[in-house]
């Protein structure tokens, strides 16, 4: 006989597992299927994020910095090195490492919340009397049944037109997280948010890097102070970025790829690189999932149709995380799959989209929540904005880490936050207070009057509301 539970969750990235869990808190009997399998075939739930995401890519990030700084910051602290090697088999290890410690963690916290977890694919069969009959495809095959489902299928990256991702030559970010050997070319194709963090990776470990973007604009989406002075340190740091490039051929041999390509200025170029990143971003993932039996609803480009509440066209179907519309942030999949779990159990989820943070964790980080000026001038919203440089924070000067500002932008009438926008130091860190101050309707004035430790990075988002009303005390 078949297993029935309250709640069946297909996917186990940031929206599932986090949704199976909290279900499971809310008193429900809870099923997670994943079908992810680690390098010896067993389970390795957490989806993209853990696998070949966030986590990975965060480790990289830190071992490349580690080598940055002691080849050409530690000098300036008085310590001597010698020659800095990078053992790169070695740093890809720690990264799976650190990868296995958050797929045990998910099975451990399953266990401790006594989440079923059924390591294979899962598909609709069918739906009988408002209960779901879902198929899990793996070592076995089985038949499970919930009455309510919660879809966390997550994406897959997106594929040049007619260019497959071999995982050798031609990269996605699966196969940009595992590159054995620092390649002396590397190319990036769109200079989004992967292909800025894998190609400081790799330049930080000594490849030429080159991305090669479609769009006339960098980092259109941030705030236009923060992509220019972003621009104008990547370029300082040696990555080369290409704009308005539209790419055509790439062809790929044994000894590496070639893109054929037009500058902005029309001309045709070509771009020889040892390994080929592209990075021009992700598609909703519903394949094996058989959303035809039950009649689940998608849009034209795949993803699932939700409303503002996760609801699928389905009664007791959601779906949550990269699948739906919206940022694809393992933070918003979460958000939303506690949501979901707590509006299950008859309670109001709470997910507010004007204050998702966004945070590219380069060197210097980036990171902003709410408007960018250039929107609320689109908009015609009459606003103030105070900015305060990290060369006038003691902290940063000791950290030897001065580059950047924190930019506040308020409302002219109310002082309201309206956006906040950092580029510096453990930017990832700081948005938090900037999100906290939004998500409680903050004015300048509140992050102004509140005490910050000192000496602190977080100053610098004190000193930059204070600068909203033009009083910076140290500026
Ligand atoms: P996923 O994490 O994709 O998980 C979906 C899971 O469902 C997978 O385990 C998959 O195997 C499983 N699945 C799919 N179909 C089935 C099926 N039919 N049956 C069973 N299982 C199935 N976001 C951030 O917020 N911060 C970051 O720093 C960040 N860094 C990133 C770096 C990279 C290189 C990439 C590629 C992404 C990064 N992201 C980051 C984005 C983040 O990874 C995603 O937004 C997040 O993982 C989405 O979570 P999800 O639960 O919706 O889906
Ligand atoms: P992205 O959407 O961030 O960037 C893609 C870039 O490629 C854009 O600048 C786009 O203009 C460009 N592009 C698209 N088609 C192109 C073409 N044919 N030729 C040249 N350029 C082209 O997508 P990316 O970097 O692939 O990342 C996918 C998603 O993963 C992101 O949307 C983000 O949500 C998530 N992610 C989040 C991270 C974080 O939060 N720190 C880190 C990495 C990924």
């Amino acid at each position: 006989m078949s297993q029935a539970f309250d709640v069946v969750v297909i996917g186990a990235g940031p929206g599932g597992y986090i949704a199976a869990i909290r279900a499971a808190q809310l008193g429900f009997k809870v099923a997670c299927i994943d079908e992810w399998k680690n390098a010896a075939g067993g389970p390795a739930p957490g989806g993209t994020c853990t696998n070949v995401g966030c986590i990975p890519s965060k480790a990289l990030l830190q071992s490349s910095e580690h080598f940055d700084h002691a080849s050409h910051h530690f000098a300036e602290h008085g310590i001597s090195t010698g020659t800095v090697k990078m053992d790169v088999a070695k740093m890809v290890a720690r990264k799976d490492g650190v990868v296995k410690q958050n797929n045990d963690g998910i099975l451990y916290l399953f266990k401790k919340n006594k989440v079923t977890f059924f390591h294979g694919r899962g598909s609709f069969v069918a739906a009988k009397d408002g209960v779901y009959e879902i198929k899990v495809a793996g070592a076995q095959e089985e038949v499970i049944s919930g009455k309510q489902v919660v879809v966390a299928t997550g994406s897959n990256p997106r594929a040049l037109p007619g260019v497959a991702f071999d995982e050798e030559n031609i990269l996605s970010n699966d196969g940009a997280l595992r590159i054995g050997a620092v390649p002396k070319k590397l190319g990036v194709i769109g200079s989004g948010v992967i292909g800025l963090e894998m190609g400081s990776v790799w330049r930080r470990l000594g490849a030429e890097v080159t991305i090669l973007e479609g769009l006339p604009t960098f980092l259109g989406a941030a705030d236009e102070g923060v992509a220019k002075e972003a621009a104008k340190v990547f370029a300082k740091q040696g990555l080369k970025i290409e704009l308005g490039a539209k790419v055509g051929e790439v062809k790929s041999a044994k000894k590496g790829v070639t893109v054929a390509y037009t500058n902005a200025k029309g001309e045709a170029q070509e771009l020889a690189v040892d390994k080929l990143i592209v990075s021009i971003g992700r598609v909703a993932n519903t394949i094996g999932l058989n959303p035809e039996a039950v009649g689940l609803q998608l849009d034209e480009r795949g993803a699932i149709v939700v409303d503002a509440e996760c609801k699928t066209n389905l009664p007791g179907v959601w779906a949550v995380g990269d699948v739906v519309r919206g940022p694809m942030l393992a933070h918003k999949a979460e958000e939303e799959g506690v949501a979901v779990a707590e509006r299950i159990a008859g309670q109001h989820g709470h997910v507010n989209f004007n204050t998702i943070p966004y945070v590219i964790y380069t060197s210097p980080e980036i990171a902003w929540v709410g408007k960018t000026e250039q929107q609320l001038k689109a908009e015609g919203v009459a606003y103030k904005a105070g900015q305060f440089p990290f060369l006038a924070n003691g902290r940063a000067r000791a950290l030897g880490d001065t580059t950047g500002f924190v930019k506040i932008v308020a409302d002219a009438k109310t002082d309201e936050i309206l956006g906040v926008h950092i580029i510096g130091p453990m930017a990832s860190e700081l948005i938090a207070e900037a999100v906290m101050a939004m998500e409680f309707k903050a004015s300048s004035e509140d992050i102004a009057r509140i005490c910050h430790a000192h000496p602190s990075l977080s100053e610098s988002t004190k000193e930059a509301a204070l600068a909203v009303d033009k009083r910076t005390l140290n500026f």
